[in-house]
């Protein structure tokens, strides 16, 4: 068949409407009719499924989100909606997927394949960067320069204020939003899920370092720690004894204009996907890795929980 399809699946990310616009313009190039599925797999089960032109794709790849809608569709993980979702498809003759989305939404999307023989590629999008076998999911870069304007405009105030600020990122239970944030932004602590701390530990030293001079301490921690941010704050004035305040970065950091390397990645992803699922591949996982792009089995990713890598862990011994 020729028609192929492309849908968004859990957290939407900045790079998906430039994958959305590379996968129209790749599909026409290979001779395929692409189409949309709008809202993830509620679209497929609600039948949001139309024919994509590159109309509505035009002044798309500036934009973060994804013009498609995405969902954790709890329906999905039904047999009968499954089936309905089937029965769409092949009203339409599409029996080919290109989807954006983390592991939880490829392991839904592997069932369908097993059940029903929808070929598909799957492209790891994710601010968190928690798919394991890939280094890199779409999306992360662009979340890291919003942390990182953040972090630098907090730091103009910090500064002149003489106070210290816990800034939290998101990352579910990874840390390496938060991590890769502290050392490319000049943080003094980071504190991450992965590695347990003791906060005392570090009253000494910062006390000495107010002693001699330092004005201000910019902290990041990443959501999935022991300790709220607020209560890394009250730690920072009542132990180190400095003023303190705390910015939840929260769902800023799944918008903003997509990165000029996210929009590469977006580009390369998807020409694998749309090159795999015109070769062999019928269920993989496009993975970046030191080698490159590498077409990986759903059991590879998903079987193993992700590992944040061992070296960046030990950049934390900085801290
Ligand atoms: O997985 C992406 C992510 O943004 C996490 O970092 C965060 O914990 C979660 O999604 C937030 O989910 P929601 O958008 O449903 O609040």
């Amino acid at each position: 068949m020729k028609n192929i399809a492309i849908l968004c699946s859990g957290g939407d990310v900045s790079g998906m409407n430039p994958a959305i616009k590379q996968f129209v313009d790749y599909a026409y190039k290979n001779a395929l009719t692409p189409y949309f599925v709008y809202d993830g797999f509620e679209g497929l089960i609600d039948n949001k499924i139309t024919k994509a032109t590159h109309k509505e794709v035009a002044g798309i790849i500036n934009r973060g989100g994804t013009i498609l809608g995405s969902s954790r569709s709890k329906r999905f993980m039904d047999k009968s909606y499954r089936e309905v979702a089937k029965k769409n498809l092949d009203a339409l003759g599409i029996d080919k997927l290109v989807i954006l989305g983390g592991d939880g939404s490829f392991k839904g999307m592997d069932v369908f394949y097993k059940e029903h023989g929808i070929k598909f590629c799957a492209i790891p999008s994710t601010i968190d960067n928690d798919i394991n076998g890939t280094q890199y999911c779409l999306g992360v870069d662009t979340a890291l320069n919003v942390i990182k304007d953040s972090v630098d405009n907090i730091r103009d105030t910090a500064s002149s204020f003489s106070r210290a600020f816990v800034i939290e990122t998101m990352g579910r239970d990874c840390g390496y939003l938060a991590l890769i944030s502290a050392l490319t932004c000049g943080a003094e602590l980071c504190l991450i899920p992965e590695v347990d701390y003791d906060l005392s530990s570090y009253e000494e030293s910062f006390g000495a370092q107010i002693k001699s001079g330092r004005r201000y301490f910019i902290v990041i921690v990443s959501e999935g720690i022991k300790n709220s941010a607020q209560e890394i704050s009250q730690w920072l004035e009542q132990k180190v004894g400095i003023e303190s305040r705390v910015t939840v970065l929260g769902h800023t950091q799944r918008g903003g204009n997509p990165t000029t390397y996210d929009r590469l990645m977006a580009y390369k992803f998807v020409n694998y996907a749309i090159d795999g699922l015109l070769g062999a591949k019928e269920s993989s996982v496009i993975c970046y890795t030191k080698k490159g792009f590498e077409y990986k089995s759903i059991d590879e990713v998903t079987g193993t929980k992700y590992k944040l890598d061992a070296e960046l862990i030990k950049y934390l011994d900085k801290f």
